[in-house]
């Protein structure tokens, strides 16, 4: 058996950056015989950015409910909400104080997102060690993830590598990176200062959510930047953000039609939108049908989650009780 683990943050509805980045492979990687899957909503992680419990919540909410509109199957995988399995902390503690400040001065991820915030909270820096926490307290091997992250996982493996030499080469399970090479970087709707493409990302502002009213999603849709080539010139789809949505979607040969189209010209920006809208409607149809079913019917997203504290737990407490003892530490119940 080898072991897929892999969390989403809550900090609000899954987009399609979320979608075809994560949660789709990783729904994949879990129905592969052989596989055994941990997936959880890193609630924990919201709080480096959100300060109020009912937003917490509903975010909660609304990324367990992606993933269960995808189709996870949480009777032969572990489908968990980070917080309910408390240990996480505790190990984030014990990998914090092995792993060399300088090292977290240099996350990619926190420069970035300080950059954009009034305030930095101390969790934000502390972020990758978390992350870690998350993931070597399930002993797991495979993490899929989107591009974004990969220094996370480089930062997990560096920790895990330097306490087995401390304490002994089998203490910690050094888990590997599963980056999609084909989804690679969803982009968002708007261009950067260089007119390049932006990676999609709820703290941008810039995502596509798919899980909203037909009206929205098509509204936001036809919000996507493009350049101001007139109708009747021809268009380079490759430096497209709607085609470059499209190719992600849309099946081979209404990509290869679409393509013909900018090549040839007399084709304007709105009819492609409209293409790429019908894509994402009807890709995504049942699973919009089942996530608006879940968000109706909460009382069904917290079984499943009660569900999976009672089978995530003991497995992060077994691991937990075999750091600490190498670590010298002991635990007394009360
Ligand atoms: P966001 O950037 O919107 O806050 P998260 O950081 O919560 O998204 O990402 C959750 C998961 O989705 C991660 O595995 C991440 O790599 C993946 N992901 C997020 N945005 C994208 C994207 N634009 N393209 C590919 N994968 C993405
Ligand atoms: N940091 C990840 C992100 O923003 C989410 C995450 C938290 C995660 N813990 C994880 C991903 C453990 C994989 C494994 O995308």
């Amino acid at each position: 058996m080898s072991r897929v683990l892999t969390g989403i943050q809550s900090t609000g509805v899954p987009h399609l950056g979320n979608l075809l980045g994560a949660i789709l492979p990783g729904i994949e990687l879990a129905n592969q015989p052989g596989n055994e899957a941990f997936f959880f909503i890193a609630d924990l992680h919201s709080l480096t950015t959100i300060h109020d419990a009912d937003i917490i919540r509903e975010n909660t909410y609304a990324t367990a409910a992606g993933w269960l509109a995808c189709g996870f199957d949480t009777e032969t995988g572990y489908f968990y909400r980070q917080s309910d399995i408390p240990e996480v902390t505790e190990l984030t503690w014990y990998l914090t104080c092995h792993f060399p400040y300088m090292r977290l001065t240099r996350a990619h991820s926190f420069k970035d997102k300080s950059g954009k915030l009034d305030s930095v909270s101390g969790g934000l820096f502390f972020y990758p060690m978390l992350m870690a926490a998350d993931i070597l307290l399930y002993d797991a091997e495979m993490v899929p993830v989107g591009k974004d992250q990969k220094q996370h996982l480089e930062f997990t493996r560096e920790v895990a590598e330097k306490i087995n030499r401390q304490y002994g080469e089998e203490l910690l399970v050094v888990p590997d990176p599963i980056i999609r090479d084909e989804v690679k970087t969803v982009p968002g709707i708007n261009k950067n200062e260089t007119g390049g493409f932006t990676k999609m990302s709820k703290s941008y502002g810039n995502e596509i959510i798919l899980f909203q009213p037909e009206k929205k999603l098509r509204k936001r849709v036809m919000k996507i930047e493009t350049d101001s080539t007139p109708v009747e010139d021809p268009k380079n789809p490759d430096s497209d953000i709607v085609y470059a949505l499209y190719k992600l979607v849309a099946s081979e040969e209404q990509v290869a039609e679409l393509r013909d189209a900018y090549l040839r010209g007399g084709m304007g920006y709105g009819t492609a939108k409209q293409l790429l809208f019908e894509a994402l409607r009807d890709k995504f149809g049942e699973a919009r049908e089942k996530y608006d079913y879940y968000m109706q019917n909460k009382n069904l997203i917290e079984e499943k989650l009660r569900e999976g504290a009672e089978k995530a737990g003991p497995v992060a407490y077994e691991v937990l009780s075999r750091i600490r003892e190498k670590m010298g530490y002991k635990r007394y119940a009360y």
